[in-house]
C-alpha cells in the first residue's frame, strides 16, 4: 500500500472504530460484531506500525472505548448525559489486548518468559465476561464508590444503582483492608435478559441486541429500584496491586472472597501453554452451559512482582492478554442472492438461504456485505455455506464448505445496474461497496431515506415500510419536505385510511416539529452522521445555516468528526437541492437550530419518578422526553418510588396490580397533562402547554382498517453502513 493509501486508510479506520465504539459503549447498540471489530483494530494497528508517520496519540488504537456519555452543561460537577456524577479512576482502567490465534497466546508467553528472564511465574486462566465493567471501592468494609469504565480515567458515578445488585455486599467480613478498589464485570445471565426482552417488547419498547447491552443500560438506568428488577449479578476478577499488598492475584482474588465478594469460580492457575490450551479447549465447548454470556478467555501472570515488572501500554497491561472466541456457527445451504439498495445508494448482496438455527433463533437470510466478500468467499449457487451472527441482529455469511460443492456450479453475477431503477453502478477506489450514483430517482433509495426520516430516533413520526412504500406509491412523497405538504383528503382517498389513523399520523407530524434540531440533523440522513455524530454538530455549530457555511477544517474541528464524515456533511450542504428541501422543511416549521431535547419546560416533576405503559397521543419516546423536561425522571418499573403511573390505553396488567398493591396512583394522559403549565416558552422543544388539556388528552385506540404497519411508532432504524470489508 502507497503512502496516500494508507493515509485515507487510516482515516477511515478511526473515524469508523470511534463511531462503532460510541454506538457499543453509549449506545448499547453496536451494528458490527466483536471479531469485525477487532479485524478493523488489528488492521489500524498494522497500518500505524508501517506508517509510523501517520500515527498519532488519539488514535482508537492508544485509547479506551468510552462509555461516558456527551457531559451537557458547565456544571461544577461534570454529569453524563443521564445524570451520573463522573468521578475520576484512581488508577486508570484499561482494557485488555486481544486475539483470536493460539500462536499469539504463545507471543504472548514467550515475551513474558524473556522480559521476565528467569524469574518464575505462572498463569491465572479465566473467563472473559461479557458484560459491563465496574469498579467498586470499599472503605472500612463498606461499599462507598461504584464507577463504570467510562474511558479509563474517570468513570460515571454509579453507587446507588450498584447497591441494587443482590451479589455485591454492602458489608464486608473478615480480615479486609481498611481501603481498596476491585474491578469486574456486571451481567445479565441469560434467563433475566429474556425476561426483559419479553417485557419490553410487550410495552412496544426495542428488545436489547444482547445481554451485555442490557447489562450496561440498565446499570445506566435513572431510578435505583429499577435497576433492582434487572437481574444483574456481578463477578469480580482484579485488584489492582497498588491498592492491597498480597504476592499474587489469585491469593488477593482468594481474599477477596473471603471478605464475601463474588469472586469468578472457573479461575485455574496454569503453568505452561499446554496448560493454557487445555482451559481454552475446555471452555470453548462449556461456556455454552454457562447462565452468563462470555467471550473469551483472559490470560493473567499471577504473581504480582511479575506484574510490576512486565508494566502497562498506554492502553492495556503487558501482564494479560484475552483470547477471543469466534461467534457460533452454523452450516446451511444457499438458495440465491438479492441485491438490496440501501438510503445512500450503497448495494448490499442479501443471501436467501435453507433456514437454520444459531443461537436460538431460525436464520434464513444473512448479508453478503459486498462484492469483494463474495469474490473473496469465491462463492456459487447452491454452496453450503457458514453464518454467523455479528453484533447487530442480521447474521453474515463467513466461509463456505467446498466438499458440498456441486459440480459446475455457477458464480453468482454482482449486478452492474442498479437492481432497483437499472442506472449503472459506481465505484470509488476506497470503497468496498458499489453505489447506484441514482440519488434523486432511484425509488429504494428515496423509501430508505423517508424511513429514516420518519424513524423513531429521528422525527418519529407515525410511519412505517408499508405507509411509506403507499405514499410513495400513490405519487404523494418524494422527499422528506413533501410529508409535510400531505393533507387529510389525500390520506383518507388511500386504501386502507380511515379518519382516526390519519388523524393520529397527522397528529405525528404535528408534533415532529417541535423535535429537537440534532435529531432533524440526524433525520436529513447524511452519510455517516449517526445519531451521536449529529448531536455533536448541532451542538457545535446551533443552527443549519452555520453547518452549512462551514469548511471542512471546521467541521472536522468537532470531536470525532474525521475528514470522511466532515467532506461527506460539507458535500451535502453543496447539493442544490439538498439546500431547497431544508428552506421547505424551515418553512414547514421544523426547528433548525436551538438546543436538543434537554430544554427545561418547568419543575412541576421535580424529583419525581414516572412510570409510563400503554399507548398515547404522542410516542411514548416523545412522553418520557416530556417528563423530563419539566423536571421529573421517567422509570420504566414500578416501585416504591414511583410518584405515580401514568396510564394510556392497553396499559400494562402487570405494572396495574403492582400500582394498586404499593397504592401507587394511576394517572390517565388527560389528568397527566392538566399537571403540566399551560404555557412554554417559543420554540421549547416538547409539546403540552398552549393547547388545552381535553384536546392534547385525546386518547386513541390501535388503529382499525390501517396498513399492514400504519400502527407502529418506530420503525425500522436505517443504520448507515459504515463497515468497509
Ligand atoms: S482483567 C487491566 N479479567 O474485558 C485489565 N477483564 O476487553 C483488567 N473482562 O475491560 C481487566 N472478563 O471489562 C479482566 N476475567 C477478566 C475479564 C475482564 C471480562 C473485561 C473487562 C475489560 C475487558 C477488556
Amino acid at each position: 500500500m502507497d503512502e496516500q493509501a494508507a493515509k485515507i486508510r487510516i482515516a477511515q479506520l478511526r473515524e469508523i472504530l470511534r463511531e462503532n465504539s460510541r454506538r457499543y459503549y453509549v449506545d448499547n447498540a453496536p451494528t458490527m460484531s466483536d471479531y469485525e471489530f477487532d479485524l478493523l483494530m488489528h488492521e489500524l494497528e498494522r497500518l500505524e506500525a508501517d506508517f509510523p508517520q501517520f500515527d498519532s496519540a488519539d488514535s482508537p488504537t492508544h485509547r479506551v472505548g468510552s462509555d461516558l456519555d456527551a457531559p451537557v452543561g458547565a456544571n461544577a460537577e461534570p454529569l453524563s448525559r443521564q445524570g451520573f456524577v463522573q468521578r475520576p479512576h484512581r488508577y486508570p482502567m484499561l482494557s485488555l489486548g486481544n486475539t483470536y490465534s493460539i500462536e499469539e497466546i504463545e507471543e504472548f508467553a514467550a515475551r513474558s518468559d524473556k522480559t521476565l528472564d528467569g524469574i518464575p511465574f505462572s498463569y491465572s486462566c479465566e473467563l472473559k465476561f461479557d458484560g459491563t465493567a465496574i469498579c467498586l471501592t470499599y472503605r472500612g468494609g463498606k461499599l462507598i464508590q461504584a464507577l463504570t469504565r467510562g474511558d479509563g480515567i474517570q468513570g460515571d458515578d454509579v453507587t446507588e444503582n450498584v447497591r441494587r445488585i443482590a451479589s455485591i455486599p454492602q458489608q464486608l467480613h473478615g480480615d479486609f483492608p481498611e481501603e481498596f478498589e476491585i474491578r469486574g464485570e456486571i451481567l445479565m445471565p441469560y434467563a433475566a435478559f429474556d425476561a426483559l426482552n419479553r417485557e419490553r417488547e410487550a410495552q412496544e419498547e426495542a428488545p436489547f441486541a444482547n445481554p451485555r447491552n442490557a447489562a450496561s443500560g440498565s446499570l445506566k438506568l435513572i431510578d435505583p429500584e429499577e435497576v433492582a428488577h434487572r437481574g444483574l449479578i456481578c463477578t469480580l476478577y482484579h485488584i489492582p496491586a497498588e491498592s492491597v499488598s498480597f504476592a499474587s492475584h489469585a491469593e488477593a482474588l482468594d481474599a477477596a472472597e473471603s471478605w464475601g465478594l463474588p469472586v469468578s469460580g472457573e479461575r485455574r492457575l496454569c503453568r505452561d501453554i499446554a496448560g493454557i490450551k487445555a482451559y481454552i479447549d475446555h471452555w470453548d465447548k462449556e461456556r455454552k452451559f454457562l447462565p452468563y454470556a462470555t467471550d473469551g478467555i483472559v490470560i493473567k501472570i499471577n504473581e504480582l512482582a511479575c506484574q510490576r515488572a512486565l508494566g502497562y501500554t498506554a492502553k492495556s497491561p503487558r501482564w494479560a492478554v484475552a483470547y477471543k472466541f469466534k461467534a457460533e456457527q452454523a452450516c446451511t445451504e444457499l438458495l440465491g442472492i438479492d441485491y438490496q439498495v440501501g438510503r445512500t445508494g450503497a448495494v448490499t448482496p442479501v443471501a436467501n438461504l435453507a433456514p437454520v438455527q444459531l443461537s436460538g433463533t431460525l436464520v434464513k437470510r444473512a448479508t453478503l456485505n459486498n462484492a469483494d466478500q463474495m469474490a473473496l468467499l469465491d462463492i456459487r449457487t447452491g454452496d453450503w455455506v457458514y453464518v454467523e451472527k455479528g453484533g447487530e441482529i442480521i447474521p453474515k455469511i463467513t466461509g463456505i464448505d467446498p466438499s458440498h460443492r456441486a459440480a459446475g456450479a455457477q458464480r453468482p453475477v454482482f449486478p452492474d445496474r442498479c437492481p432497483d431503477c437499472g442506472t449503472p453502478l459506481v465505484k470509488a477506489e476506497t470503497e468496498a461497496k458499489w453505489f447506484c450514483p441514482n440519488q434523486d430517482g432511484c425509488p429504494m433509495q428515496i423509501k430508505g431515506r423517508l424511513l429514516h426520516f420518519v424513524s423513531r430516533k429521528a422525527m418519529d413520526i407515525l410511519a412505517g415500510e408499508a405507509t411509506v412504500e403507499q405514499f410513495y406509491d400513490a405519487g404523494l412523497v418524494r422527499t422528506a419536505a413533501d410529508l409535510y405538504d400531505i393533507s387529510k383528503y389525500q390520506l383518507l382517498s388511500l386504501e386502507g385510511w380511515q379518519d382516526r389513523a390519519a388523524d393520529r399520523f397527522l397528529e405525528s407530524l404535528e408534533a415532529s416539529k417541535q423535535v429537537p434540531f440534532e435529531r432533524v440533523l440526524f433525520a436529513l440522513g447524511i452519510r455517516y452522521v449517526g445519531e451521536t455524530t449529529a448531536r455533536g454538530i448541532a451542538r457545535h455549530f446551533g443552527g443549519v445555516d452555520a453547518i452549512a457555511e462551514a469548511t471542512q477544517e471546521q467541521l472536522s474541528e468537532i470531536d470525532d468528526v474525521g475528514e470522511v464524515i466532515a467532506r461527506s456533511v460539507y458535500e451535502y450542504f453543496r447539493n442544490p437541492a439538498h439546500l431547497e428541501q431544508i428552506e421547505r422543511l424551515r418553512k414547514a416549521g421544523l426547528r433548525l437550530d436551538g438546543a436538543g431535547a434537554e430544554t427545561a419546560l418547568s419543575d412541576v416533576l421535580a424529583g419525581k419518578t414516572v412510570v409510563i405503559s400503554g399507548n398515547f397521543s404522542i410516542s411514548r419516546e416523545r412522553m418520557k422526553e416530556l417528563i423530563t423536561a419539566h423536571g421529573g425522571k421517567a422509570g420504566s418499573s414500578v416501585s416504591g418510588s414511583t410518584a405515580f403511573l401514568l396510564a394510556g390505553t392497553k396499559p400494562g396488567p402487570e405494572k396495574l396490580k403492582k400500582c394498586e398493591k404499593l397504592g401507587i396512583p394511576v394517572v390517565s394522559e388527560e389528568e397527566f397533562l392538566a399537571m403540566l403549565p399551560e404555557s412554554q416558552p417559543a420554540g421549547s422543544g416538547l409539546p403540552s402547554g398552549g393547547v388545552s388539556a381535553a384536546e392534547r388528552g385525546r386518547l386513541f385506540s390501535p388503529p382499525e382498517g390501517k396498513p399492514a404497519d400504519a400502527g407502529v411508532v418506530g420503525n425500522g432504524e436505517a443504520v448507515e453502513e459504515l463497515t468497509l470489508f
